[in-house]
């Protein structure tokens, strides 16, 4: 099986003739597209290979919540994946473990696909390789407290480790260090997990041909179809 490209498109592209474009330029097996939510619906009639993911989602299921879309509203949208936790959200929205949490059980709960983004910031990893463990162990068991069918037991669980300090710095993380990461989540949790932060055309490969890694979290990368290719390009010489 190929490995999984996710592709979050974050605040981008400017308007929906742009996303439509890009979409179709990124239809690929495989691979996931997250774009904004005013471009999920016409960007879900245009792909046919590829997969339709939300950046976020709210934790109840409808109701007074000015602002926040839910986990039903994403699936009549043919919505198959979502990102929780992602760290922007966590950094500039204020979002919290516990919101992580009730997110994470609202979404399985009507079978969504989860891609969980768990990593440590640069102070953290400063400390060195065990620091950094520690803090992704401690976020894992927060995030994921309550959610009792983690791990084995619910295959639509996906992890993304993202090192905070690696997301859009155009520096990513050693393909080793990640792999090293990763096998460790993959103790703590047995599921799939993906590397994210900075992952570009040229540094793929070394990412996606390391057994563990199951696949890459895109960002800046996922906007330029010619990159987005030469990373599909890269993972499709790779297998899980
Ligand atoms: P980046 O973003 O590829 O631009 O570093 C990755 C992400 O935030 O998911």
């Amino acid at each position: 099986m190929r490995k999984l490209i996710v592709a979050n498109w974050k605040s981008n592209p400017k308007n929906l003739s742009e996303a439509i474009k890009l979409a179709g330029a990124s239809d690929f097996k495989n691979v996931v597209i997250a774009p904004p939510y005013p471009y999920l619906e016409q960007v879900g009639k245009h792909i046919r290979r590829a997969s339709l993911g939300a950046q976020n989602v709210f934790f109840e299921n409808g109701g007074p919540y000015t602002g926040e879309v839910s986990v039903s509203q994403l699936r009549h949208l043919k919505v198959t994946y979502v990102i929780v936790g992602h760290s922007e959200r966590r950094k500039n929205l204020g979002e919290t473990d516990e919101m992580i949490s009730k997110k994470i059980r609202a979404s399985l709960k009507v079978g969504l696909n989860v891609l969980l983004c768990v990593g440590e910031d640069w102070d953290t990893r400063r400390k060195g390789i065990v620091a950094a463990k520690k803090f992704v162990a401690n976020q894992l068991k927060k995030d994921l407290a309550g959610n009792r069918k983690r791990g084995a037991g619910n295959r639509k669980l996906l992890i993304a480790y993202e090192p905070v300090w690696a997301i859009g710095a155009g520096k990513a993380d050693s393909a080793k260090t990640s792999a090293e990461m990763i096998s460790f989540i993959k103790k703590i949790l047995d599921t799939k997990v993906l590397y994210g932060g900075s992952v570009n055309a040229k540094n793929a490969a070394a990412f996606l041909r390391q057994g563990g890694i199951d696949g890459a979290l895109v960002g800046s990368a996922s906007l330029d179809p010619k990159s987005f290719k030469a990373i599909i390009k890269a993972r499709d010489s790779f297998r899980v």
